[in-house]
């Protein structure tokens, strides 16, 4: 059964709640989040929340060692009914996904949440990062963020497949196996709100240069940034489906094509 292993979460907790997410900067987009690095798996998950506790986004950082097939993290503790993120290399692009399933089987691509990938998010010889503004993300089918407060405590849980590649790396709505291995941490989300958030998601993403936020290395997205009317897709990020809100132009040398109609178009 596909991710069967984290049907035994509630085992677990108490694994999970002596670690704590603790603050640290990300050197290339100048964010400073609050999260948690795996010694074992490699992975780094952070996030901060703007200063607002009613306001439904927040930024997350996914970083993770280059050999993994994909990595993806649960917003809500255990795989089915939360909000899951799972990225993975293409060449030298992040292929990045929202997901969703109600149980332990192949999540599906999730619609709702507006994904902008902020500096901070590429590939390298040595790891994956994804580092994103998700908006309309605090509430999900069955589920949201603290049971609805965002000053509460959180479980978040990550998962790795560390051998398997996803079954097409091009697209963001590719099937993959059941990961290898798991891990939880415990997020208190009170110290997660920041003054500093509105300067993360604008302009001034990046101290170290003068250029807009988004997106500085090659990097796609299942769920691009729906920004002005007008604006393009990158290639692979998704350009139309069911609720879909954002750029229907792709890129020069790309296309939309529905490949998984009438969910989900992308830019090939
Ligand atoms: C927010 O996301 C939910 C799904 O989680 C979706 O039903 C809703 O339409 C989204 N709202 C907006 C304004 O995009
Ligand atoms: C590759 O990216 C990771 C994660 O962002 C970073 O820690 C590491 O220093 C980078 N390595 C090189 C060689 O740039
Ligand atoms: C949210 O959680 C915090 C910490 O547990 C608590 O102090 C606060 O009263 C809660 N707020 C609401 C609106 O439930």
């Amino acid at each position: 059964m596909f991710f069967s292993i984290l049907s035994c979460l509630s085992l677990l907790t108490s694994v999970v709640v002596a670690q704590t997410n603790t603050p640290y900067c990300d050197s290339t987009s100048g964010i400073c989040l609050t999260g948690y690095t795996d010694p074992d798996l490699d992975i780094t998950v952070g996030f901060i929340l703007p200063e607002d506790d009613t306001s439904t986004e927040y930024i997350v950082q996914m970083v993770a060692p280059i050999s993994y097939g994909y990595t993806g993290i649960s917003m809500g503790g255990t795989m089915a009914n939360s909000l899951l993120f799972v990225m993975w290399p293409n060449d030298n692009e992040v292929v990045f996904s929202t997901r969703w399933t109600n149980g332990y089987v192949q999540p599906d691509l999730y619609t709702g949440p507006t994904i902008t990938m902020l500096k901070g998010s590429g590939v390298n010889s040595t790891h994956i990062a994804a580092t994103f503004r998700c908006q309309n993300c605090t509430v999900w089918e069955d589920g949201s963020l603290g049971s609805g407060n965002t000053t509460a405590f959180q479980l978040i849980a990550y998962v790795a497949q560390t051998t398997t590649m996803v079954t097409d790396p091009s697209d963001p709505g590719s099937d993959f196996v059941e990961h290898d291995q798991f891990d939880f941490f415990g997020a208190d989300l009170s110290t997660a709100h920041s003054s500093s958030y509105n300067s993360y998601i604008g302009s001034g993403a990046s101290s170290s240069s003068s250029s807009a936020a988004p997106v500085s290395t090659p990097v796609s997205s299942s769920t691009s940034t729906a920004s002005a009317s007008g604006a393009t897709q990158t290639k692979y990020g998704q350009c139309g489906g069911t609720g879909w809100t954002g750029p229907t132009a792709c890129a020069s040398g790309s296309t939309c094509n529905a490949v998984s109609p009438p969910y989900y178009s992308q830019c090939q």
